[in-house]
């Protein structure tokens, strides 16, 4: 036996966009690729609050002993009060980022229903799909795009999950819909919990954006009505974006069975997935997520430093939404939304030319991270994307 089988793969569609950017010289480059956010100066800072954690931590930390496949129980403690306000019955363990904790959930899902199906609205996060088939699940896809209005038809979802069999799961995204920046109104939440109540459904959220969209409560007020109402629930939440922790990969995942029982059982599981995966996740992010949020001070300087993030990428939004109209791209829409992405309707050629010409870089489908923008470069971004269309229109 070799590797010989193995054939080419192309790269993945956002880690390769980094390296593209990265490797680009041209002066001047705009990244609007991948999902991190950029201040003013288009850098990615590491926040004063997190800075002042890890230093509390070099100072205190007595020992780096093992934790155990759940990670550090103290830190899921911390986020499940202050992200969710409470507990609701809810357990959680630490992941390696949103990442580590959808693919434990859809792992889980596997594990206690072979074939599992689980339905998902497209578009959505490229790596998603994949993620879920690794894990062994039968994916349902339902094209929700509404390309005129920028967002998606979630009511296309909620009818097709009304017929779906009972114990099948879906996926959701809970704030700042990654590609589109614009979420499901209010009575939409509720007509999902019902729809999970009625046909005893599995709702997986993914929570990977909280506070970077609307506020920090208010980006999972949406999701009360499945927290409140639905019995089996598994909440993906990443850390990486609203802490600014990207590299250190900081995530979760909370889960809740109908029961105690199940409930214990489902942690049993869990705990044994991670085990066999990575053994447990390391501790240096959650700790400075923990140091932080279990210090009302550091707490009120990060959560500032999140809404100055937030407001920006806001305002970036309200002035590209101002503008009007460039070419086929009706910048009017991106009012519909909140967070970091919008998705822009250009064809390929369009995006092909903005990278190849113009040293502008898109996600594939046309997302854009508005924090890309800022005062220094969204002149040149503008005259750019009229020129790629037009160029490609030629
Ligand atoms: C993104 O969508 O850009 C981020 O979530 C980064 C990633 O891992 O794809």
């Amino acid at each position: 036996m070799s590797f010989e089988n193995l054939g080419p793969l192309p790269p993945d569609p956002m880690l390769g966009l980094i390296q593209r950017v990265a490797a680009d010289p041209r002066e001047g480059k705009i990244d609007l690729g991948v999902g991190v956010y950029q201040d003013a100066n288009g850098r990615t800072p590491v926040y004063d609050s997190v800075q002042q954690a890890e230093s509390r931590l070099c100072q205190t930390q007595s020992t780096k002993a093992y934790l155990g496949a759940g990670g550090n129980a103290d830190y899921v403690e911390q986020l499940a009060s202050h992200a969710l306000g409470g507990h609701l019955g809810l357990q959680g363990l630490q992941t390696i980022g949103g990442t580590g904790a959808l693919r434990l959930a859809a792992e889980l899902l596997g594990r206690s229903q072979p074939e599992r199906r689980i339905w998902i609205g497209l578009p959505t996060w490229t790596n998603h799909e994949p993620l879920l088939r690794a894990a062994g699940l039968q994916i349902i896809p339902r094209d929700l795009d509404d390309p005129a209005h920028g967002g998606l038809r979630h009511e296309a979802l909620l009818d097709a999950l009304r017929e779906a069999p009972e114990g099948d799961a879906f996926l959701i995204q809970a704030s700042g819909h990654n590609p589109t920046g614009v979420d499901p109104d209010p009575a939409l939440w509720h007509a999902f919990a019902d729809v999970a109540v009625a046909r005893r459904l599995v709702p997986l959220v993914d929570l990977a954006y909280q506070g970077l969209g609307t506020g920090w409560r208010e980006d999972v007020e949406p999701i009360a009505p499945l927290l409140e109402r639905v019995p089996r629930l598994l909440i993906a939440y990443s850390c990486d974006k609203n802490f600014g922790l990207y590299r250190e990969r900081v995530g979760a995942l909370f889960y809740r069975g109908a029961n105690a029982g199940e409930t214990a059982r489902v942690r049993d599981h869990l705990l044994a997935i991670a085990r066999v995966s990575y053994s447990m996740p390391s501790d240096h992010g959650a700790a400075i997520v923990r140091t932080i949020l279990a210090d009302p001070n550091l707490r009120s300087g990060w959560r500032a430093e999140l809404a100055a993030a937030r407001d920006r990428v806001a305002s970036v939004r309200a002035t590209l939404a101002a503008h009007g109209r460039v070419g086929a791209v009706d910048f009017a829409a991106l009012a519909a939304g909140r967070g970091l992405f919008a998705r822009l309707p250009l064809a390929a050629p369009a995006i092909q030319r903005l990278h190849a010409e113009h040293a502008v870089y898109l996600a594939p489908g046309g997302r854009m991270n508005l924090a890309g923008l800022n005062a220094n470069n969204l002149e040149r971004f503008l005259a750019a994307l009229e020129a790629a269309q037009r160029r490609s229109a030629a």
